[in-house]
């Protein structure tokens, strides 16, 4: 599979495909004893979500979601996974750590599916503290949704001065949960208390939440740290399908996150009255204050574009109603290549009639402007953006992370039927096919 069309965004052409490096020799440090080393074991089984209410999907270490992994900046980490019984196969991804290529868990991209029986090793410096999640990247839109995912922390070198609590918001069929349990979930926090909120949409599409009881902040997004953020009251979040949102609320506080499910924090017994939910939302394009960036998003190397629409067509043999690029369907997407060091802009405007989670893998891209209007508050980084039908946002990265990346819309449905790119850089060769002995399928 050469995965599309060859774009080199204005910048240098580069033989394509061709190269010294292989995306399987991008790997993390393959010595040194790690200073966290999990096993990791998935089968498809049927489980019981927090609440007693049967699931028939996808277990890690025999729960959904899988076991909670909190690490430290700086930690060589080690995950073991073993796929016991999942017939289609299984990876897992490191959503939003920019992990090195090779361990970035794509099926038919960055490695074969791992067949029952098999093992694969992930090995890789946690670079960056923030909130993450970790996914099935092989036939991912059936193997999320059932329950084969879980969280990923990596906390700073320096403590934290909060009490810090993951939420994972995701829907088993029509069940809404958090962490697993429907309804009302508690911890406890003493009055007064600063508590960290780590919002995780590991659903398809968009999630709103919103606080009761407390102001609050949002103090990171997509495992990045806001500059400066303000009190807020009056707002909800919106976190993308597969994004992150930090909020710091004080205890004791609610926070919904739709479907009847919240979170309330506080001394033991406490109970606080969740408020409708709020008709404005945050906009994070003027959120915080200015910091320099690293890189100067104006300098740009290569300005590429990815317009995405809908039209009838065939994909597969099969005809429907799907999503193109550019103007055309899978598999004539582009493949955008990069060279190492390049800073890359990117147009994403969206006017097929839904809205898009946008994922880039292996970067965090900043937010330049939105439907021409620059962002004016703290820098917005991303590693997944919600487009909303009828807008178009300008990102800019730095093309520091050698290999081969998907690009894709995290409404895994949508990728799977079709919205997927790919960022590729020169020199690096691709050894994996979609399909073959694994029967890799990615989405
Ligand atoms: Cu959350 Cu392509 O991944
Ligand atoms: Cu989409």
């Amino acid at each position: 599979m050469d995965m599309g069309l060859v774009d080199y965004g204005g910048g240098p052409a580069h033989e394509h495909g061709s190269g010294t490096r292989s995306v399987a020799d991008l790997t993390g440090p393959q010595s040194g004893e790690p200073d966290v080393a999990v096993d990791l074991d998935a089968r498809k089984e049927s489980f019981e979500l927090a609440g007693g209410e049967r699931v028939d999907g996808y277990t890690l270490n025999g729960t959904s979601p899988g076991p909670a992994l909190e690490v430290h900046q700086g930690d060589l980490v080690q995950v073991t996974l073993t796929n016991v019984d999942v017939p289609d196969g299984v990876t897992l991804h490191w959503h939003g750590l920019d992990v090195p290529n090779a361990e970035d868990g794509v099926a038919g991209v960055t490695q074969d599916a791992v067949l029952p029986g098999e093992e694969h090793v992930y090995r890789f410096v946690a670079e960056d503290a923030g909130t993450y999640w970790y996914h099935s990247h092989q036939v991912s839109h059936a193997q999320v949704r059932g329950g084969l995912f879980g969280t990923l922390v990596v906390l700073p070198a320096e403590a934290l001065p909060e009490t810090d609590l993951v939420a994972a918001v995701h829907n088993y069929a029509d069940r809404r949960t958090l962490n697993g349990s429907t309804g009302i979930t508690s911890a406890a926090a003493a009055d007064g208390e600063p508590v960290r909120v780590r919002l995780v949409n590991t659903d398809n599409g968009p999630l709103r939440a919103w606080v009761s009881g407390s102001t609050y902040r949002v103090v990171a997004v997509d495992g990045r740290d806001v500059h400066e953020p303000t009190d807020l009251r009056d707002e909800g979040v919106i976190v993308t399908a597969g994004g992150r949102i930090d909020l710091v609320v004080t205890a004791p506080a609610r926070v919904d996150t739709g479907g009847g499910t919240a979170l309330v924090v506080g001394p033991r017994g406490t109970r606080v009255e969740g408020r409708p939910e709020p008709p404005e939302q945050v906009d994070l394009l003027s959120y915080g204050s200015p910091a320099a960036l690293p890189f100067d998003p104006d300098d740009a190397d290569r300005r590429f574009t990815y317009d995405m629409g809908r039209r009838v067509g065939l994909v597969d043999g099969k005809p429907g109603f799907f999503w193109t690029i550019n103007g055309r369907l899978f598999p004539d997407v582009p493949m955008f290549h990069v060279a190492e060091g390049d800073v890359v802009r990117m147009t994403i405007s969206n006017h097929s009639g839904d809205v898009h989670p946008m994922h880039l893998h292996g970067h965090h891209a900043v937010v330049i402007s939105r439907d021409g209007e620059p962002a004016t508050g703290s820098p917005w980084w991303v590693d997944s953006l919600n487009v909303e039908d009828g807008e178009t946002y300008e990102i800019a990265f730095v093309a520091d992370n050698p290999g081969i990346w998907m690009d894709h819309c995290h409404n895994l449905d949508h990728a799977r039927d079709g919205l997927v790119a790919h960022l590729a850089y020169a020199g690096v060769t691709e050894p994996y096919r979609v399909g073959g002995r694994a029967d890799n399928a990615p989405e």
